[in-house]
């Protein structure tokens, strides 16, 4: 599949390894940035950018790294049929795609380590939504909250 992938300075310094991780596995990669470790750049520009190269279906999956990957979750959740939250287990990284269809997933880069944060990408770029009706439900549910 096509992976977007986003760091602003907080998450920068696990970037080129995880792309690297990405492109392994037979994705696509695009590298929406940054493209420098600027310290007084905002991670909303990033978290933007790659929210919308998902909502816009020039990607299947995002991912967004910050210092914390709260900034990241709560920027990409902005943006229409995003849904994004931070991970730094393995377990939330495959079950909210199967049951949540999470669509974003954010890392902190100062919480979890890059062997840590490759298991949690494998687990995210692994899973697929079950598409049961309670889970297809319960979606219906979110995208009628976007929709109000
Ligand atoms: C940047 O210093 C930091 O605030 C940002 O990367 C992120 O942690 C926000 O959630």
């Amino acid at each position: 599949m096509i992976v977007v992938i986003g760091a602003d300075h907080g998450g920068y310094s696990l970037k080129d390894d995880l792309f690297s991780l990405i492109d392994n596995l037979n994705h696509k990669v695009l590298d929406i940035g940054a493209h420098v470790n600027d310290p007084l750049d905002d991670y909303p520009d990033y978290a933007k950018a790659v929210a919308e190269t998902v909502a816009s279906g020039q990607a299947q999956r995002g991912i967004m790294l910050c210092g914390s990957g709260v900034g990241a979750a709560i920027t990409a959740n902005k943006v229409k049929s995003i849904r994004a939250s931070v991970c730094h287990d393995t377990y939330s990284a495959h079950q909210g795609v199967e049951h949540d269809d999470m669509n974003v997933l954010c890392i902190g880069s100062r919480v979890i380590g890059i062997e840590l944060a490759r298991e949690i990408i494998i687990s995210f770029l692994g899973a697929k939504f079950i598409p049961e009706e309670k889970y297809i439900r319960r979606l219906n549910k979110i995208k009628n909250l976007e929709d109000q």
